[in-house]
């Protein structure tokens, strides 16, 4: 396999579930955004809105919608995580990054989903820890999100697709177990 800084950053990547409380620096939150920027969409129509939330105050605010999305979620292990006093939905990461789209179009959610990716990447080429956190999207798209959603700014004819937590890691995460390329690729030649 051929190795550089590129395949290097893909393949070291973790999600990682606890952070430093220090804010990330503003030229490393552009650098993620600017990489967002220019992954691929569909049409090349950029159908995405990045929406970073850093105040400490609105991050409460998320995080107690997703605690009260989650105590009606009716799965037994997700209530019993929302119920404990230190419940972070991102790990208490300082920064979120959510991404919406205009619901109307056809790749929305393709080329949201890739952007959040490429932050991803761009994160952990600069050593910063990252990890996508559904229960933001799924609450800001529930009829109990809408205010926040509106609060938030994000356009009521745009659905959220996705959303990440981003912030200097607490620890290093561990590799969790991948399949081989054999189980899941199949060339036809
Ligand atoms: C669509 C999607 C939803 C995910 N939702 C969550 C989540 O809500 N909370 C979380 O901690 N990780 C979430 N993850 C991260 C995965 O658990 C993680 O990518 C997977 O376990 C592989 O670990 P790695 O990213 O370190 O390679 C999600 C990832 C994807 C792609």
């Amino acid at each position: 396999m051929i190795m550089n800084e590129t395949i290097k950053t893909i393949l070291s990547r973790r999600s990682v579930r606890a952070y430093q409380q220090e804010q990330i620096k503003e030229e490393e939150l552009m650098t993620i955004l600017e990489a967002g920027r220019f992954s691929p969409s569909g049409m090349n129509r950029q159908s995405w809105l990045f929406t970073v939330v850093q105040s400490k105050e609105m991050l409460k605010k998320i995080n107690e919608a997703c605690r009260n999305s989650l105590l009606k979620s009716g799965n037994p292990a997700m209530e019993e995580r929302a119920r404990r006093s230190d419940f972070s939905a991102f790990y208490n990461a300082p920064t979120l990054i959510i991404v919406s789209g205009d619901k109307n179009l056809m790749t929305a959610q393709y080329d949201c989903t890739l952007a959040l990716g490429y932050m991803f990447l761009a994160a952990a080429s600069l050593n910063i820890g990252s990890c996508w956190v559904h229960g933001i999207t799924v609450m800001l798209n529930s009829e109990d999100g809408k205010e926040l959603k509106k609060e938030l700014g994000i356009p009521e004819e745009y659905q959220v697709y996705s959303s990440g937590a981003f912030g200097y890691k607490a620890t290093e995460p561990t590799c969790p177990p991948k399949k081989q390329l054999d189980e899941i690729m199949k060339i036809i030649k």
